[in-house]
């Protein structure tokens, strides 16, 4: 009933509108269309405009002036039709931080009276405060961003209480100490498809990865150096939905994780610096969907490298930093679907045998800092997708190849340092 009524009175203004303009031969400046922001939305957003500190003065535009329209002000996005505000972007950027316009100040809670408002950013600026609870009510909100903002303190339970939200982002990296207490709340958040708690210390949270494993409809989860040590037995694997997952940073100094493979959907494996031990898992379904796997800054050992990455189409590996010895191992030549092979401060000391210029979907063969040695081989110019090659700290001798000039996608070369 309310939309139908809506829709005619729309019909109505368009029709005004186009007489008017038709008559009148004006655009811009008609009175009622598109609607005025709400005069209680705009005071909102004036009030809390005056704890703010913008030494930019970036909100020049937001003025308490009579018919002055806050769906124009900068930042504020509002619905075409109703006219209530729906998105406030008041995020910065590493530009703003270089010329100083960041955001800083008081958080006021005025803006609990923009019930409407679904998309909130206070991304990268400088509050050094508490993240005020007062946001645990406003539950229209579906996309929040408090990343690297220096929020500090203990993150309020009561933005568990936004059941509708889509993306949260409470990222903190160069910010002071925000941490949990327990991350139970998070389990209200069932609709999450986007959660980055990146350099947030959970070391108290033990349950986090029994309620991210709950959240049925995950695709992103970065928990990268958030302090975590203990990886908490998996009965059942429930977030089949992800596609990102990324627990670089925390020391977990166990075995390889071996779920984490089960995960059909995953494309993107970050498990950098994680103290991670022994081979990488062998698995026996396929997962056709990985496509990026980071390793880098463990101990795993390539022996021997599981079957299921042997001929996996568009493969990145990075093994880089796993202090490897020896040679090269050859069953390498077997994941021939490798597109980016990172093997950088290894230690290993062989040639380079032959079958690796085999791997000819290469675009991406980094071995700096090893030890390798001998000459470079002609046969270099089967790999005719390579963009980038950095050979550079080993102990390579000889003639460089001809054939390295045949290789028309070579965009960064690096044997510097042999
Ligand atoms: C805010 O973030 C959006 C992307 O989310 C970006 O396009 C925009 O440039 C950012 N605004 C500022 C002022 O940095
Ligand atoms: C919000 O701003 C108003 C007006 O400046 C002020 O009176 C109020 O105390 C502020 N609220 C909070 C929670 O800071
Ligand atoms: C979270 O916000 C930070 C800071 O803007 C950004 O670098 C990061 O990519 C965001 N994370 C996600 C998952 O969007
Ligand atoms: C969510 O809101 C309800 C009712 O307002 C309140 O009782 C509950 O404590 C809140 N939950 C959290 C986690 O704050
Ligand atoms: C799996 O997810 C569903 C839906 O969120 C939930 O009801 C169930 O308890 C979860 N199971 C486990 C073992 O976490
Ligand atoms: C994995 O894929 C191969 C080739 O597509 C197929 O022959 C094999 O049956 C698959 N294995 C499983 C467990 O699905
Ligand atoms: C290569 O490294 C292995 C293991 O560290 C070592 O045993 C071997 O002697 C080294 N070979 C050469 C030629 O340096
Ligand atoms: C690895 O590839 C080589 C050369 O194609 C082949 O001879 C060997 O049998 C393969 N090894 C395994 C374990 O599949
Ligand atoms: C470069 O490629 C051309 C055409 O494929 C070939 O004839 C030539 O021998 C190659 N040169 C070298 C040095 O490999």
């Amino acid at each position: 009933m309310e939309r139908s009524m809506r829709v005619v009175l729309l019909l109505i203004r368009v029709l005004a509108i186009a007489t008017i303009t038709f008559s009148i031969g004006l655009c811009n400046g008609i009175p009622g269309w598109p609607p005025l922001c709400k005069e209680s939305e705009r005071q909102a957003l004036l009030m809390f405009k005056q704890d703010l500190k913008d030494p930019a003065n970036r909100l020049s535009s937001w003025v308490a002036e009579e018919g002055s329209d806050c769906c124009s002000w900068t930042g504020v996005v509002c619905d075409h039709i109703t006219g209530h505000i729906h998105e406030l972007h008041l995020n910065s950027s590493y530009s703003d931080w270089h010329f100083n316009s960041f955001f800083s100040g008081k958080i006021n809670s005025s803006l609990l009276s923009l019930k409407h408002l679904n998309y909130l950013d206070l991304s990268n600026n400088e509050f050094i405060t508490q993240i005020p609870s007062f946001l645990g009510s406003m539950t229209s909100l579906t996309h929040l961003n408090l990343g690297n903002s220096a929020f500090g303190g203990v993150i309020p339970h009561k933005l568990g209480n936004l059941s509708s939200l889509h993306y949260l982002n409470i990222s903190n990296i160069y910010g002071p100490s925000l941490k949990v207490e327990n991350l139970k709340w998070i389990s209200g958040l069932s609709l999450l498809k986007h959660l980055d708690l990146s350099s947030v210390d959970l070391s108290k949270a033990s349950d986090w990865l029994q309620v991210t494993n709950m959240l049925p409809s995950l695709v992103e989860l970065d928990m990268s150096d958030c302090e975590l040590h203990q990886i908490p037995p998996l009965p059942t694997l429930n977030f089949t939905s992800l596609v990102v997952l990324d627990l670089s940073g925390n020391s977990f100094n166990s075995l390889m994780l071996r779920w984490v493979f089960s995960l059909k959907n995953l494309v993107s494996l970050h498990l950098s610096g994680c103290g991670f031990q022994g081979p990488i898992p062998s698995i026996s379904q396929n997962i056709t969907s990985l496509r990026e796997i980071d390793l880098s800054s463990n101990s795993i050992s390539l022996d021997p490298i599981p079957k299921w990455l042997f001929n996996k189409k568009f493969l990145e590996l990075s093994l880089e930093a796993n202090q490897l010895t020896g040679q090269l191992p050859s069953s390498i030549q077997n994941m021939t679907g490798l597109t980016a092979l990172n093997l950088r401060e290894n230690e290993f000391n062989s040639t380079i045998p032959e079958w690796l210029y085999s791997l000819n979907n290469l675009e991406s063969l980094l071995l700096s800092r090893n030890a390798l040695r001998g000459e470079i081989s002609s046969s270099i110019g089967n790999l005719k997708s390579l963009r980038q090659f950095d050979l550079s700290h080993n102990s390579m001798s000889g003639p460089i190849p001809m054939s390295l000039g045949n290789l028309s996608s070579l965009v960064e070369l690096d044997i510097s340092g042999n």
